[in-house]
Formats: C-alpha cells, structure tokens, sequence
C-alpha cells in the first residue's frame, strides 16, 4: 500500500482497511466521514465535489433530509417483518411504485445484482409457462460489455475478464451480442428458445456507452416481432440521471420487465425493485423467489421519500439542463487530453488521450488534491456523474477544478 503522501490521519484509516478487510476494491486514497447535497467531507475536514454520486444511488444529493427523515422516523417504528407476516407499508409502497412507473406489479428485492437475478427468474418463469419453451433450454441474451453486478450469474454473462476470471463454472443458457447492434441481435432473437433480452439503455460501468438513436426503439419492435422479453436494467441509467425519468423514456420504448436500483434509496440502504405486468409477474407463486429483507417496512418509507424528491425537485429537468451545461463547459476547454466527451443528462463520462496508461488515474488524483471526487473505468475513461442536485454555479466551479487539473496532469 502507497501510503508515503498521505497523512498520518488518512494513512491510519487506509492501513486499517489493508489489514482486516478483503483486497476487493481499489478506492482513491480519500477517508470520508461526512456528506450533504453535492458535497463530501474527509476526515481531515476538506470539502470535495462528489462526481461519481455512489455510481448513480445518490442522485438525491448525500444524506438528503427528506429521504433521511423517513429512515429515522421507521427506523424508530418498524424495520424487518421479513415476509413470512406482511407490514402496513409494502402494500401502499407496491402501489406507490407500480403507478409510479406505470406496470401492474412490482417484486421488491434489495441489491441491484438481485433485481437482475430476479428479472431473469421471471423471464425463465415466463418462457416455460407462456412461450413454450422446453425447461432447461430457455436463453436470456445479453450485450457484450454489460455489467449487472457480481454474483454468478452476473458474472457469468461479462465480457470482462476481471469480472469473470477463475470463477468459473458458469451459469448455461446465456448468450451475447455486440451492443448497439441490431442485425446480431435480431439473429440471436429469432431462436425459439430465446426468454429476454437484458440490456442497459445506456452502459454504465462500460464508460458511459451511448448506443445509436433508435437503438432502443428497434430493440422493443424486435423483442416484440420475436416474442422474447425485453428487460431494461436502469439500475444505474433510470431514476432522472440521465435527463429522463428512465433512460428508456428518450426514445419513448417500455420494457417488458424494469429493473430499478441505487437512487431508489437515494443513497441511503440496499433497495431494488423489478416491475413487470401481471403476464409475466404472477408465474411465481408463493415460495419461488423472495428475500428476508425485500419489501421491509424500512425500504418502503426510503424508497417512497426518495421518488417523491425527484419529482418534486425536478431532478429530471435539472439533470438534463445540468448536463448540457457540463458537456458544452468540458468542450470548450479543448485540452489535448480529453479524447471524448460524452453522456446524457449527468450520467457523463471523458475518455482521456495520454500515452500513460495511468493517466486517467493520475487525473483523479489531482481531481481530488482539489477537491472533487472522481473514479476510472476501464483504465482511460473517467464518469462525471454528480447528485443530480447540483446548480449552475457548482457545475462551473467543477469545470473550473477539472480545467486546473488537467493543466497539471504531465
Ligand atoms: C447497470 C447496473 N446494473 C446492476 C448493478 C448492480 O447493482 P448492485 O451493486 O447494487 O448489486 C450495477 C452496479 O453498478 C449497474 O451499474
């Protein structure tokens, strides 16, 4: 471990980590204690932009008090029945959402990786109880360069070999197709086995992957002319980030099957939820799928809060007008640097031109030494992606940062 600049505060704490926690993760060297809004602090009390927002959970801005309030208020009422009983507040929360989003149902589950495991499930359920499929032969198709968490499934469907790398076995019956591109996929489509094709609108931990206009448009005709499934993963993309209340809604499609996640909680505890109309929906009975924690009393009161304050902040229309401000800003630095530009509403990301293969790393480093907060994905592309709360001063003095930064990055 680097620890030789940092202080003997912040070394203290990433010694600690080094010792007793698993090396699963490489975080910047930042210790931070505290969070409000758009902003971080450190425990040595320096304020930093967040630009990463907790990879798109904290849309709502850090600790938001509305969303904060509802936590502490269950907290101190009710917070785990499991769904062995049922609890006053799922009912009024499943209606909350289905309406929210316009589907019959919602299947509540907690991380994001479990509402892709359970949006496949469903899938299954379908292809063999609806379409006819043979069991065991049913195929979920997905876009090469995903990503949807990191159980097996999940892994099972990457293409990057971090993510799958001697954890084999794999899960059978998935298959993959470049994304953005329509002509593989109708092929992979027209095999009678085919349940769901599971796709983010736009590719998140890919580096901000923006398919062609109307990709998503030919997706839902496909999926429609073939009978198979199509299964949005917003996790990352819905919920106002990227200028639309989902990603879909750019090109006006609606999936069979929705899968939501992060800023459902703003930030604030594990809660995803997979919506779907009853056709597919009620193939599951009692017993099938579930989790202790799905549909907790203390889920419902966060994730009512947090899509109330999206709404009535207008986290959409900012988001959107926010990001137009970023990209247009971020282009006219013209640094050698920045490669590319490219995003939508504030799920925004730059691919950096430097012969140093750490380059983008580097960048993140002096990002921070000025106070904002930023993360690498696949070695050269950098996400902006703040809390959807921020203002037209705070983008300025960000872009601000970034042009100091990028004139120091040798
Ligand atoms: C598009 C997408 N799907 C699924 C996931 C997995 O979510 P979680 O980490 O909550 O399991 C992520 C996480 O980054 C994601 O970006």
């Amino acid at each position: 471990m680097e620890t030789a600049l940092l202080s003997p505060v912040t070394a203290a704490y990433l010694q600690l980590e080094d010792q007793y926690g698993a090396h699963n993760y490489h975080p910047l060297p930042v210790v931070l204690e505290k969070g409000e809004g758009v902003f971080l602090w450190d425990v040595e009390g320096k304020r930093y932009y967040d630009f990463l927002s907790g990879y798109s959970a904290v849309n709502q801005g850090h600790c938001h008090p509305r969303i904060i309030e509802s936590l502490v208020n269950q907290a101190k009422k009710l917070t785990l029945t499991s769904r062995a009983f049922h609890n006053n507040l799922l009912g009024q929360y499943e209606q909350f959402i289905a309406t929210y989003f316009g589907y019959d149902k919602v299947l509540p589950m907690n991380t994001g990786v479990e509402g892709g495991e359970t949006a496949i499930k469903l899938a299954r359920r379908w292809a063999y109880t609806k379409k006819g499929v043979e069991e065991n032969k049913a195929k979920i198709i997905f876009a090469e360069g995903n990503f949807w968490g990191r159980t097996l499934a999940a892994i099972s469907s990457s293409t990057d070999p971090s993510s799958y790398h001697q954890f084999g076995p794999f899960m059978p019956g998935f298959e993959l197709v470049p994304y953005n591109d329509l002509i593989t996929l109708e092929k992979a489509l027209q095999d009678p086995n085919v349940a769901a094709f599971m796709v983010e609108p736009i590719q998140g931990e890919a580096g901000v992957v923006i398919p062609d206009e109307g990709y998503l448009t030919k997706v839902r005709a496909l999926c429609t002319q073939y009978n198979v499934l199509f299964i949005a993963d917003e996790i990352q993309t819905g919920l106002a980030r990227t200028g639309k209340m989902l990603a879909c809604d750019h090109e006006g499609v609606r999936p069979d099957i929705l899968i939501l996640g992060k800023a459902l909680s703003g930030g604030v505890l594990p809660v995803s939820a997979v919506l779907a109309d009853d056709f597919i929906m009620m193939n599951i009975k009692p017993g099938e799928h579930g989790s202790t924690y799905g549909g907790n009393p203390l889920a419902c009161a966060v994730a009512m809060s947090a899509l109330t304050v999206i709404k009535e902040e207008k986290l959409v229309e900012n988001a959107e007008a926010m990001g137009q401000l970023l990209r247009n800003e971020l282009s006219k630095l013209n640094s050698p640097y920045i490669k590319t530009i490219r995003g939508k509403g504030l799920l925004n990301a730059i691919v950096i031109n430097h012969p140093n293969p750490e380059a983008a790393w580097d960048l993140c480093l002096i990002l921070k030494d000025k106070g904002l907060l930023a993360k690498p994905t696949h070695g050269d592309k950098i996400r902006f992606a703040p809390p959807l709360v921020i203002n037209q001063e705070q983008i300025l003095e960000c872009v601000a940062i970034i042009a100091a930064s990028l004139k120091d990055l040798s």
